[in-house]
């Protein structure tokens, strides 16, 4: 069974954006990721949406490539300019091993069950320059009890549940992890920063994690 299919809903939500949307704000923590890196550094926006970081990224002066399996967000992201734009899907990156020197991958790697998940940090591993960083989210545990309490959901195969949500991507499978679980996954990686945060609606607890390549 395919469970990597988030991205179908992303490209609707991508055709219809509308001025004004969370998702054309940077984060604050991808500025400040950010700050220190070296001039002219090649950084890969993973699951790139709309491009709030890409662009952002490239308007600070960087090389920035922006990739989605979402055609829609990329098309977006074209029309502003300035920043590489790539159709691929996260656990087939098509890229030169270690080319580039930092990855960003915000609130994208969960989309999908273990193997996807795995995939794809094998690849963010390869395409990383040793010393390189990666900066992404992923879903805590602490908020499935949140999901649970709200729609009727199952667990498909470990830790990737779906829910019935109409009109949401929880109709899609997503990963759950513990902190444990969570670097456990992303072996060949030192922990400079892990953080368990809330966003913007009550129970919606994200990991905010910041990696170094070994
Ligand atoms: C919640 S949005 C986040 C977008 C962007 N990172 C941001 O913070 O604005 C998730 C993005 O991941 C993309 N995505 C989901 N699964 C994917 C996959 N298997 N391969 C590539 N992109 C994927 C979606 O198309 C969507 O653009």
């Amino acid at each position: 069974m395919k469970t990597d299919t988030a991205d179908q809903h992303w490209n609707d939500q991508w055709a219809g954006i509308e001025a004004g949307s969370k998702w054309l704000t940077p984060e604050a923590d991808v500025k400040s990721w950010a700050a220190a890196f070296a001039p002219g550094s090649r950084i890969l926006d993973l699951g790139a949406g709309v491009g709030r970081h890409a662009l952002w990224l490239a308007a600070q002066g960087f090389a920035v490539t922006a990739l989605d399996a979402a055609p829609e967000g990329l098309a977006e992201i074209d029309k502003a300019g300035g920043v590489d734009t790539i159709l691929a899907r996260m656990d087939k990156l098509p890229f030169e091993d270690h080319s580039f020197d930092h990855v960003l991958g915000w609130n994208v790697i969960y989309h999908g069950d273990e193997d996807i998940l795995l995939r794809t940090i094998a690849e963010i591993r390869r395409v990383l320059k040793p010393g390189g960083s990666y900066l992404g989210t992923m879903l805590s545990k602490r908020r499935l009890p949140h999901e649970r309490a709200t729609y009727p959901g199952r667990e498909i195969s470990r830790n990737a549940w779906v829910f019935d949500a109409p009109g949401t991507d929880k109709v899609h499978p997503h990963y759950f992890c513990s902190a444990e679980e969570l670097l456990a996954l992303f072996s060949g990686f030192e922990c400079a920063r892990l953080q368990d945060r809330e966003h913007e609606k009550p129970g919606s607890w994200h990991w905010h994690l910041t990696l170094e390549k070994l």
